[in-house]
């Protein structure tokens, strides 16, 4: 197959969901650090600025992971938090801001996850409004959107794509373009995962993810702008494994993977990031 430029690079991400506590957070770098040094060659060096790896453990994890990613430079990895709340301070139990991570370093946040929709009453409303804060606090944003099995059978699939990007994400076009320019702050990635795909073993095939992620690049032009909307990361999530990445990676508007389980092993972390690596 031929292998077309990737533009906007590729990001592979990680989603330990409430998995990895501290000792398996430390083993985890650990062993990740002596997997990907015996695999990455002097030449990856070359390649630093496009490929971004980020992961996402949970709450209690995160500075355990921040304090064990710099063991890793090449490539290096970001950490981030798997949701933020809009407020920056506040009466929100069970809730983090923007302010108290960022005094962790962290500048990363997945926002909108298929499971805190199904599980924590998350909706667009509040997708939007955690959205429009983190930007503007200078985060980058991880907003995961995608239809559920029933809603792609009746084929409602690009109407709830809409929906979600209409009233998930803000207006931010000249935040976004300010940053942009800046090459500093905050940006926003789209994570295109349908819920049928996520923990179940069923991938999408890559013409159904190519067609859904040309779906949303559309979208976003209408939403962001023609410009924003080229230079948007977008990452296919749902089953992403060693096994199928190469595939997913090989559609033009896939610009990276958010994972769940292969991202809790190193030795699939690894090769997920050796088979990005080998894209970019
Ligand atoms: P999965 O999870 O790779 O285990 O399907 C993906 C996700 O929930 O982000």
């Amino acid at each position: 197959m031929t292998r077309l430029p990737k533009p906007r690079g590729v990001l592979i991400a990680g989603n330990w969901k409430m998995n990895h506590g501290l000792k398996e957070t430390e083993n985890f770098f650990s062993e990740l650090e002596k997997q990907t040094r015996s695999v990455f060659s002097a030449d990856f060096e070359t390649k630093r600025n496009s490929l971004r790896v980020c992961l996402f453990p949970p709450f209690t994890s995160l500075i355990k992971a921040q304090s064990e990613a710099p063991r890793l430079s090449s490539p290096p990895v970001l950490i981030g938090a798997q949701n933020a709340h809009w407020e920056k301070s506040g009466a929100f139990t069970g809730e983090t801001s923007g302010p108290l991570l960022r005094e962790l370093g962290i500048q990363w946040v997945l926002i909108g996850h298929s499971e805190r929709r199904q599980f924590f009453g998350e909706s667009n409303s509040t997708v939007r409004k955690r959205t429009e804060s983190l930007l503007l606090q200078g985060f980058h944003v991880v907003l995961c959107i995608g239809e559920t099995l029933e809603e792609r059978k009746t084929g409602k699939t690009k109407e709830i794509l809409a929906q979600q990007i209409r009233e998930g994400i803000p207006d931010l076009t000249s935040i976004l373009k300010i940053s942009r320019e800046s090459n500093l702050g905050p940006e926003l990635i789209v994570a295109y995962e349908p819920v049928w795909a996520i923990g179940t073993g069923l991938t999408a095939s890559p013409s159904e993810v190519e067609e859904a992620h040309q779906t949303i690049r559309h979208l976003l032009s209408e939403q962001i702008g023609s410009d924003l909307s080229k230079q948007t990361s977008i990452l296919y999530g749902g089953s992403v494994t060693p096994l199928n990445i190469d595939s997913l990676l090989a559609c033009p508007n896939v610009d990276g993977a958010l994972v769940g389980g292969a991202s809790l092993k190193t030795e699939s972390f690894t090769a997920l990031l050796v088979a990005g690596a080998r894209t970019v």
